[in-house]
């Protein structure tokens, strides 16, 4: 990677920041284009002087995707959204313009497209969150064919959105919705292997129009994830069954709030599994042994821990 110009649309989120944390270990040049370039200079410091630049765009201007795409070797897009907000639709972020940077990379000639979908992605879901990552899926391999594809499951590490939101709400509340009960299986991964496979495609070029699901080495209810979380921070909460039916009423509310909570949509997404289907490719394929929730997941849920 030494050298190499790599362009990582959603660079600032929870994902993109260990993707430009790896590459930037690599050598890479990284151009990272946000919405907000002040709310992602963390970034900076993951690189050396002048090795990571940031770049203020406007995500629906056209033009300005080409020009981030330009010189670039590499190009991967991990922008997506859990609920839609203002302009900001389920349309528009996972299909729009997942297809206007793969038509940029195309047409400027970048050698690799890694696109970052989901393990819920399929076209006949109730959500619209799953049907737009399909549908962002085959707008992404029409306009650029060889793209590889990556489906994860829940992704956890530092800085994850679930393990982190939950045990926050831990701390001061004494029970934990159990949406539908908690039945529905996932299959965690580790964001640092997410990032490893990312990188291991960027360098293997049989890994071109492939689509890898990428989930941890063992399946667990959502219950039992609840539970090994509250056992770390040494919590004892009421894990108390929520139907669907009640969850898609508090997500309607959900919805008016700045930041949702919860949205109907997620309740739909909650409905099913979401474990890998047989026969896909994996992390195995491109030579990575997943890690184990259990021996991550205390490193950095230690600090939600109630001293006494
Ligand atoms: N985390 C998971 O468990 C998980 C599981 C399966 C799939 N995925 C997929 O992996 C990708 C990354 O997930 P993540 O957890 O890292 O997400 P994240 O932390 O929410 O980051 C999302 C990124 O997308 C950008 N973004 C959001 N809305 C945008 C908009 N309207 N215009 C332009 N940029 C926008 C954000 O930029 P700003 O900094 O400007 O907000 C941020 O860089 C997503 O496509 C997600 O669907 C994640």
């Amino acid at each position: 990677m030494q050298g190499k110009q790599v362009t990582i649309f959603g660079g600032s989120g929870f994902i993109g920041r260990s993707l430009v944390q790896r590459f930037a270990r690599e050598g890479a040049i990284i151009r990272v284009p946000v919405r907000n370039p002040d709310h992602a200079l963390f970034l900076k410091t993951m690189g050396h002087v002048g090795q990571i630049t940031l770049l203020k765009i406007n995500p629906y201007n056209k033009q300005e995707i080409e020009a981030c795409c330009a010189d670039s070797e590499i190009v991967i897009n991990l922008i997506g959204i859990l609920y839609e907000k203002g302009s900001s639709t389920f349309k528009r972020i996972h299909i729009d313009l997942a297809e206007t940077i793969a038509k940029s990379a195309a047409q400027k000639g970048v050698k690799r497209l890694l696109h970052m979908s989901a393990l819920s992605a399929e076209p006949t879901s109730k959500s619209v969150y799953a049907i737009t990552k399909s549908q962002g899926e085959q707008a992404v391999l029409k306009a650029y064919p060889q793209a590889t594809i990556f489906r994860p499951s829940l992704v956890f590490g530092p800085h994850d959105h679930f393990f982190n939101r939950f045990s926050e709400i831990s701390r001061f509340s004494p029970v934990l919705p159990l949406i539908g009960s908690g039945k529905i299986r996932l299959q965690p991964a580790y964001v640092e292997d997410v990032v490893e496979a990312m990188m291991t495609a960027a360098k293997q070029p049989e890994s071109q129009g492939k689509i890898y699901e990428l989930g941890g080495p063992k399946i667990y209810s959502f219950k039992e994830l609840f539970e090994f979380m509250l056992k770390i921070i040494h919590l004892n909460r009421l894990l108390l069954p929520l139907p669907y039916l009640i969850a898609k009423i508090i997500g309607f509310f959900g919805e008016f709030l700045p930041t949702p909570p919860l949205t109907r949509d997620q309740v739909k997404l909650l409905e099913k599994d979401n474990i890998l289907n047989k026969g896909s490719l994996t992390f195995r394929d491109l030579g990575i042994v997943p890690s184990a929730l259990e021996s991550i997941l205390p490193r950095y849920l230690s600090r939600y821990k109630i001293k006494i």
